[in-house]
């Protein structure tokens, strides 16, 4: 059967104190809300519905550069749950099959989970994804009667009866498209809040005579962020699980709790990680390779083999092949290694093509940038280029050529040619004693003046 997703993000979140709405806040370098978009991508959904408010185009953005086919409806006052949901009514009027509600503010809601609530769906009407608080606080409280889910009560309308329940609201709630326009249709806001519950479709289902129950699932699943607080807890659940799968698949991490993970860092398994490492979003590390400390990387893919670090940065673009060794304060954006390249020290290398068995000297800088335009730099397959050398792009290095130490290169060096481009040495006898003898004398008369 489809699936179509709701994801609520509306809100303004206050306690955020930001001038950008909450669920664009990130985790993991990502938005809350696009962590929110994966968890429901497993259910393959048919269309996927977000709900925005406060600071909708931002949303709209963030939500489509994930997910282009990603539909934006707008709820301009926030009335409740309920009509947030309600606000998606047109989008899918036309929907068949189920559906699922999200909050954008909710990020760790695992596949899994909502599998279980798929199969629940076989046997009940509505089914709505529970979990026993440690501290139920002012959560909704689930009304149970065995397996059968009877009502939601939200705590500011609950009697001290139902207060004691421990066995909770997350939010998630799964059931067919029809069911919950035409139970939503009947929601009033007579309530605590005066707002529009979509918890109450519950009690209605089960005066309608349709069946409810509820999945549990852990806590930790769903967690919500409200706060800077929570924003930091989220990010450290996140850090400590990808941590654990690292280890788990198969990766060494010398000291775990120092190295950072993205949400879509792939690791392959036998790769060593030094301690404090970053990983920015969309980076792959093939088996075997070998990060060393201190390096940050993002946008880059890594090959097997290849050793980065201590102190490298990679960033968007870089494409380090098999073998491949950048070492320790060397920067590469934009920028291809082929297989067995080595730039070990102290070099910037943005917009380049380097051939395969190339060694890039300490202190090379591709010149990459006029003030205005970028341009290119290709060096050829088993050149060598000198210490220090300036490479004005755009610029060609040929096979098997080589550069001056020092050397300003901006024409083109043939293959197997050497690039000389500094002015020439000269040496001065004994210019260096005189100079040292007037200097040391000078130094002798202030120290005589007393300066
Ligand atoms: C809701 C549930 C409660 C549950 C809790 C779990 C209702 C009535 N209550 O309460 O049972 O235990 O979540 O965290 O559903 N939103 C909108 N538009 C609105 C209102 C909310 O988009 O008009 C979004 C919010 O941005 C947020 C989510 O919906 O992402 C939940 O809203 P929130 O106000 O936090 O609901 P709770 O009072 O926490
Ligand atoms: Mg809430």
């Amino acid at each position: 059967m489809s699936t179509n997703l709701i994801i609520l993000a509306a809100g303004k979140g206050t306690r955020m104190k930001s001038d950008m709405p909450k669920v664009l806040h990130a985790v993991a370098g990502a938005p809350l809300l696009v962590h929110a978009m994966k968890a429901g991508m497993a259910l393959e959904p048919s269309k996927m519905i977000i709900v925005a408010g406060h600071g909708a185009e931002d949303v709209a953005a963030a939500a489509q550069d994930y997910q282009p086919a990603a539909e934006i409806v707008l709820q301009t006052e926030q009335n409740g749950t309920g009509h947030a949901v309600l606000c998606a009514k047109d989008a899918l009027a036309q929907a068949t099959g189920d559906t699922l509600v999200l909050y954008g503010d909710t990020p760790f809601i695992s596949a899994e989970t909502l599998e279980n609530m798929q199969a629940a769906r076989a046997r009940y009407d509505v089914v709505v994804l529970g979990f026993e608080a440690a501290d139920p606080a002012r959560y909704g409280r689930l009304v149970m009667d065995g397996p059968r889910l009877q009502r939601i009560v939200e705590f500011k309308d609950a009697s001290d009866e139902e207060r004691t329940i421990t066995f909770c609201n997350s939010g998630v709630i799964l059931c067919s498209n029809k069911n919950m326009f035409e139970l939503l249709s009947q929601v009033t806001n007579d309530n605590a809040s005066g707002e529009y519950y979509l918890t109450d479709i519950i009690g209605l289902a089960h005066s309608a005579g349709l069946s409810a129950t509820a999945v549990a699932c852990a806590e930790a699943e769903t967690m919500g962020v409200n706060s800077r607080a929570d924003l930091a807890a989220a990010e450290a659940a996140f850090q400590a699980r990808a941590r654990a799968e690292a280890l788990e698949n198969g990766v060494t991490l010398t000291a775990p709790e120092t190295v950072f993970f993205a949400h879509d860092t792939y690791i392959g398994a036998d790769t060593i990680i030094e301690p404090n490492v970053v990983f920015g979003p969309d980076v792959t590390i093939e088996n075997g390779a070998h990060i060393r400390a201190f390096s940050h990387i993002e946008g880059a893919h890594v090959s097997r083999g290849a050793v980065v670090g201590p102190y490298a940065r990679l960033r968007p673009g870089a494409e380090l092949s098999e073998n491949v060794h950048v070492g320790n304060f060397v920067e590469i954006k934009n920028a291809t290694l082929a297989e067995g390249a080595k730039a070990n020290h102290l070099s910037y290398i943005g917009d380049a093509t380097v051939g395969p068995e190339t060694n890039i000297g300490a202190g090379t800088i591709t010149c990459n940038y006029d003030g205005v335009f970028k341009h290119h730099t290709t060096i050829g397959a088993r050149a060598f280029i000198g210490s220090n050398t300036m490479l004005v792009a755009p610029v060609t290095v040929g096979n098997e050529a080589m550069t001056a130490t020092g050397a300003v290169v901006n024409k083109n060096v043939p293959d197997g040619a050497m690039a000389i481009a500094r002015t020439p040495q000269e040496n001065k006898p004994e210019v260096a004693y005189r100079l040292f003898d007037k200097l040391r004398a000078k130094k002798a008369r202030q120290q005589d003046e007393g300066k």
